[in-house]
C-alpha cells in the first residue's frame, strides 16, 4: 500500500447471489464501513440487480458499479449496456476488461480503448484488467502480455484524465483456483505496471497517483500480507465477496 493513495477494496460478484441476498450483503456492508474516510469499498453486482443494490446503498459511501459496458451510447447490440444507461440508475463505475470477459466471451484487446473511453466520457470510473494465463507467463511473455493489454487500455486517455482510471493486476492463473501470487510476486508486477505508466505519461504523478489492484483468489488470512505490499493499492475480490463473513475481513485487513 503506497503513501498517498487510498485503499481501494472491490467486490465483483460475477454472475452469483440472487436479488434479496445482493441487497443483503450491501445493508451489512453500508452498515459497518462508516463514512468510508479511510478505504474506498465498492460492489459490483449482476447488472440486473444494479437499480435495486443502487437503492441500498444511496446515502452510504459504498460504490456501485457495473461488470462491463458497451462504447456505443445505444443502438443495434442486443445484450449490451451503455454507460448512459448504468449512469441512469446511479451506477459510478465499471470493470473493463476482466480476464473472464477476455477469454469466455472472446472480447478483443482492441476494443479496451473504447470502453475506457466510453466510461471516461460519462463520468463512470473504471477499473481496466489486465492479466497473463499461465502459458503466457511460463513463456516469458509477462510483460509483453501486460503492456499490450495497457498500450490498448489506455490508447485514447489523456494524461490529466488518467488518474481516474484504477488498474486491476489479475494474473489468470490465480483466479478462482485458491492459487493466490504471493504478495512479491504481485507486487513485481504492479511495479512494472507503474513503470509503463512512467514512461507513458512522463510528469511522474499518473503513476504515482493511479492505485493498482490486486486480484486473484483474494482470502481473509492474505489479504494483510498483500496490502502491505508497496505497489499493492487495494483488492479486486471474487469468491470471498460473497459473503460478509469473508468479505468484511478483507475490507478491514488492517484492523
Ligand atoms: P477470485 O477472488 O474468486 O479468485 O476472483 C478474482 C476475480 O476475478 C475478481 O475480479
Amino acid at each position: 500500500m503506497g503513501g498517498t493513495r487510498k485503499p481501494y477494496i472491490a467486490a465483483n460478484w460475477k454472475m452469483n447471489l440472487d436479488r434479496t441476498r445482493a441487497m443483503d450483503l450491501v445493508k451489512t456492508l453500508k452498515a459497518r464501513i462508516g463514512d468510508g474516510d479511510d478505504r474506498e469499498v465498492a460492489v459490483f453486482p449482476p447488472a440486473l440487480y444494479l437499480a435495486d443494490v443502487a437503492a441500498v446503498a444511496q446515502g452510504s459511501p459504498v460504490g456501485l458499479g457495473a461488470q462491463n459496458l458497451h462504447w456505443e451510447e445505444e443502438g443495434a447490440f442486443t445484450g449490451e449496456i451503455s454507460a448512459p444507461m448504468l449512469r441512469d440508475i446511479s451506477v459510478d463505475r465499471v470493470l473493463i476488461g476482466h480476464s473472464e470477459r477476455r477469454r469466455i466471451f472472446f472480447e478483443k484487446n482492441e476494443w479496451m480503448g473504447r470502453k475506457v473511453r466510453a466510461a471516461l466520457d460519462h463520468d463512470l470510473l473504471p477499473i481496466l484488467c489486465v492479466g497473463e494465463t499461465l502459458e503466457e507467463r511460463r513463456a516469458g511473455d509477462l510483460e509483453a502480455v501486460i503492456h499490450g493489454q495497457l498500450e490498448a487500455g489506455f490508447d485514447w486517455v489523456r494524461e490529466e484524465e488518467a488518474p481516474r482510471i484504477t488498474l486491476a493486476y489479475e494474473p489468470v492463473w490465480a483466479i478462482g483456483t485458491g492459487e493466490t501470487a504471493t504478495p512479491s510476486q504481485a507486487n513485481e508486477v504492479h511495479a512494472l505496471i507503474r513503470a509503463w505508466l512512467a514512461v507513458k505519461f512522463p510528469g511522474g504523478e499518473v503513476a504515482a497517483s493511479l492505485r493498482i489492484l490486486y486480484g486473484g483468489s483474494v482470502k481473509p488470512d492474505n489479504a494483510g500480507a498483500l496490502m502491505a505490499q508497496p505497489e499493492i493499492d487495494g483488492l479486486l475480490v471474487g469468491g470471498a465477496s460473497l459473503k460478509a463473513e469473508t468479505f468484511l475481513p478483507i475490507v478491514e485487513f488492517d484492523r
